[in-house]
């Protein structure tokens, strides 16, 4: 199989490009904490904290999960039991975060506009530290079982195929 030089470039990529998604959940998740922590920020910083925290979880992580459930997921039939086990699991706790997850803009969007204080505090403190913990588990298991599988299960092409659809996700309307 001819294997083009963008092909190759592909494989690397895609492993990178859903764990450079990683790290932005991680830290938008540790933000989120904070906010429910810090009393000391100054009100601007707690306005604009906020409002960038509901971006991420409003627009770019909505495109992680559609990256893995529709262009990662669907190209996986040739892995192992383990991970196939796994990419049920995925995509049933991606459900499964919908609602803590709405939970939590609801406490970002009262921060915002009340500032922080110590309702507003609390209420964010029932939510984010138990999604970060969730959050860390769910990609725990994609980076542990499902990813060092994404080079053997997917032929060069699917590689390139899904790294195009992640960048097209991302692309400016
Ligand atoms: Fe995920
Ligand atoms: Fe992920």
């Amino acid at each position: 199989m001819l294997v083009t030089l963008g092909q190759r470039r592909a494989e690397r990529d895609l492993r990178g490009l859903l764990l450079d998604c990683h790290t932005k959940i991680r830290s938008f998740a540790r933000r989120a904490v904070e906010l429910s922590t810090r009393d000391d920020l100054p009100a601007s910083e707690v306005r604009e904290q906020c409002a960038s925290c509901e971006r991420y979880f409003t627009e770019a992580l909505p495109l992680h999960v559609a990256d893995e459930d529709e262009s990662l997921r669907p190209r996986m039939g040739q892995c192992s039991t383990a991970a196939a086990a796994a990419l049920a699991t995925m995509s049933a706790q991606h459900e499964e975060h919908r609602a803590l997850l709405s939970a939590l803009l609801v406490a970002l969007a009262a921060m915002r506009e009340r500032g922080s204080d110590p309702e507003t505090r609390a209420t964010l403190a029932e939510v984010a530290p138990r999604l970060e913990r969730e959050f860390e588990a769910h990609l725990a298991i994609e980076e542990a079982v499902i990813f060092p599988e994404i080079a053997t299960a997917l032929s060069p092409e699917q590689r390139a195929d899904v790294v195009r659809e992640l960048r097209a996700r991302r692309a400016p309307t």
